[in-house]
């Protein structure tokens, strides 16, 4: 009995390695300083925020503020764009500037390069997670041409055009958190 015991014990253990093995953390380990790293999360949550107040936005109907949200929050240039603000800028000087950035990239061969030797975090971002990090201004910078080009009252094509283009966006999201992982 008891060693049918200690087998029942044994299975039932090695069941539960196993399933603890397939949930493994596999994802890749960006290493990055403690000050980074909370700095780095700290962005996250922000991200999550603007995520937030995209939808929010759309659901009543403020399509100037999706805009603006993709573009000040998460697309290129998004930090630059913030400290215009804080230092006083107006939102048209701003978004004047945010046009002829968008002008600048529509050119061939005039892709967005990051400065080498960067100060910022992106320095310990390995070079897919920066490819990433691209892409997802890309999809907010999609995203905010067509929230200025939507008019009051827009049709269902063009709010499900919206909402693909939010969901465009979290798809990057989703997609480098299953890669990578911080510590
Ligand atoms: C370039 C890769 C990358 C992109 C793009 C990205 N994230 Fe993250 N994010 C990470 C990593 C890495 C972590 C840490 C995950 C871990 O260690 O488990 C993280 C963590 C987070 C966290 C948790 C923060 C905390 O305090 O623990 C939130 C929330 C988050 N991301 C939201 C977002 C949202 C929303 C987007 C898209 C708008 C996004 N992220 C896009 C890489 C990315």
């Amino acid at each position: 009995m008891k060693n049918f015991i200690n087998l029942i014990v044994a299975a039932m253990l090695s069941t539960a390695l196993l399933i603890v093995s397939a949930k493994a953390d596999e994802r890749e380990l960006i290493e990055m300083p403690d000050d980074v790293r909370v700095k780095f999360l700290t962005q996250m949550r922000g991200m999550l925020e603007s995520v937030d107040g995209m939808l929010l936005a759309l659901s009543e109907g403020d399509y100037d503020q999706v805009s603006k949200i993709a573009d000040i929050e998460l697309g290129f240039k998004h930090r630059k764009w913030q400290k215009m603000i804080d230092d006083g800028s107006s939102e048209d000087e701003v978004q004047a500037k945010i046009n002829a950035m968008r002008e600048e990239l529509a050119k061939p061969k005039k892709g967005y390069k990051k400065k080498k030797n960067s100060k910022s975090m992106s320095r310990f971002m390995p070079a897919n997670a920066r490819a990433m990090g691209r892409q997802m201004h890309l999809a907010a910078s999609k995203l905010s041409v067509a929230a200025q080009n939507t008019e009051e009252n827009p049709d269902t094509a063009k709010f499900q055009e919206l909402l693909a283009g939010v969901q465009e966006i979290t798809a990057v999201c989703t997609a480098c958190h299953s890669v990578y992982k911080v510590r």
